[in-house]
């Protein structure tokens, strides 16, 4: 047995673990810990969630971005994109198929494109909620004014993803010349202060990340207590300044999926996209791993490829309904069972609870 099993189990005991004992167990975790992990993890997955993995339709309504970041493939910088914006009637056509296809929660992610003003998604998000009551709307639009996350908000989203991208803040400032770090966590904050449901997350394998930083990423998270946490490796792209970098791997992916949901149990956990194009089974293992939710993408096939953040992306071919039963046979063959509801928090399911005794 290791020396890192009383850790790993400590971990899984308690949902906590010190900064050192992170660090620790980053610097020296071997294959057969690994898997320790894993299956901890997915226990703690099963006790909390049970062998449900819930599926969000994923809208990349348009590749504009005036941001830079420099590992993403459509910065502002890269003159090679084709770029495109979906009118919101196009978007509307989206949720449209998305909900023939069953999905009741939408995901409208796009680069920072100011040309969606605050007036249009009010109206788009008043038409999606009037059409399909039910249904979530998850935005993932980047930053904006906080007045315009509370319109937003009062308008009928019902979640923000927005990455912390890394929380170390000498890394964040220079992979994000046009952000500041202290703006992105007061966004973050703010969305939460609001009512949101929020996804934060972040990237492993950044150029000049460390095991600290990664130690540091999952302390935040705990500070947070976000409702969704995505991590991805990071995916060098061609187009950018950190073209000839190295990527993450899918190993370290793992683990950190897997220690977010040991420190962050309530929490919910896409396996994602990134994962799956590092390694043709990536999604499947971080279901394995802890994960819980899928993001298949419903963006129209004719722009698929124009959302490259990083290269190699798959499913840029698929049309929506190739997407929905492809995730659907993925999901079955590693025994879990595709859930097409809401899927809410049970972070924020337990506050609504609470809530409504409170009233009554
Ligand atoms: N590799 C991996 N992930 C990336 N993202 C952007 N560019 C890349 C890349 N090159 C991630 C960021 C962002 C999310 C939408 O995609 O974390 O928040």
């Amino acid at each position: 047995m290791s020396n890192l099993h009383n850790l790993l189990e400590k971990a899984y005991q308690t949902n906590n673990l010190a900064r050192e004992e992170i660090i620790d167990l980053l610097e020296n975790i071997t294959h057969t810990d690994r898997e320790v992990l894993y299956n901890y993890a997915l226990k703690t997955k099963q006790d909390k969630y049970g062998n449900k993995v819930y599926l969000r339709g994923l809208i990349e309504f348009s590749n504009i971005c005036r941001q830079d970041c420099l590992y993403c493939g459509i910065r502002a910088s890269n003159a090679k994109v084709e770029r495109y914006r979906l009118t919101p009637e196009k978007i509307l056509a989206c949720c449209d198929e998305g909900y023939k296809l069953g999905y009741r929660t939408f995901v409208l992610q796009s680069g920072e494109d100011l040309w969606y003003t605050e007036e249009i998604f009010v109206a788009l998000l008043g038409e999606i909620k009037s059409r399909y009551p039910e249904v979530a709307i998850t935005l993932s639009i980047g930053e904006r004014r906080v007045e315009t996350y509370q319109s937003l908000f009062a308008a009928g989203a019902d979640r923000f993803l927005m990455r912390h991208e890394t929380a170390s803040k000498e890394l964040y400032e220079t992979l994000h010349p046009t952000m500041l770090f202290d703006n992105r966590r007061a966004c973050l904050t703010a969305l939460k202060g609001l009512g949101y449901q929020v996804g934060a997350g972040f990237m492993v394998g950044l150029p000049g990340q460390t095991f600290a930083d990664l130690a540091e990423d999952l302390q935040y998270l705990k500070e947070l207590r976000p409702d969704m946490i995505g991590i991805g490796p990071f995916i060098p792209h061609s187009e950018t300044p950190l073209g000839a970098e190295k990527g993450g791997t899918i190993e370290d992916t793992l683990v950190m999926v897997a220690l977010a949901r040991l420190l962050i149990p309530d929490s919910l956990i896409p396996a994602t996209t990134a994962l799956g194009t590092l390694h043709p089974q990536g999604r499947e293992m971080a279901l394995k791993a802890g994960a819980n939710v899928l993001m298949p993408i419903i963006t129209p096939t004719f722009v698929r490829k124009q959302y490259e953040l990083y290269q190699n992306k798959i499913c840029v071919e698929d049309r929506p309904e190739d997407c929905r039963y492809c995730i659907e046979r993925r999901i079955q063959s590693v025994g879990f069972e595709a859930d097409m509801g809401r899927g809410d928090s049970l972070q924020f399911i337990s506050q609504r609870t609470t809530e409504s005794f409170g009233a009554s």
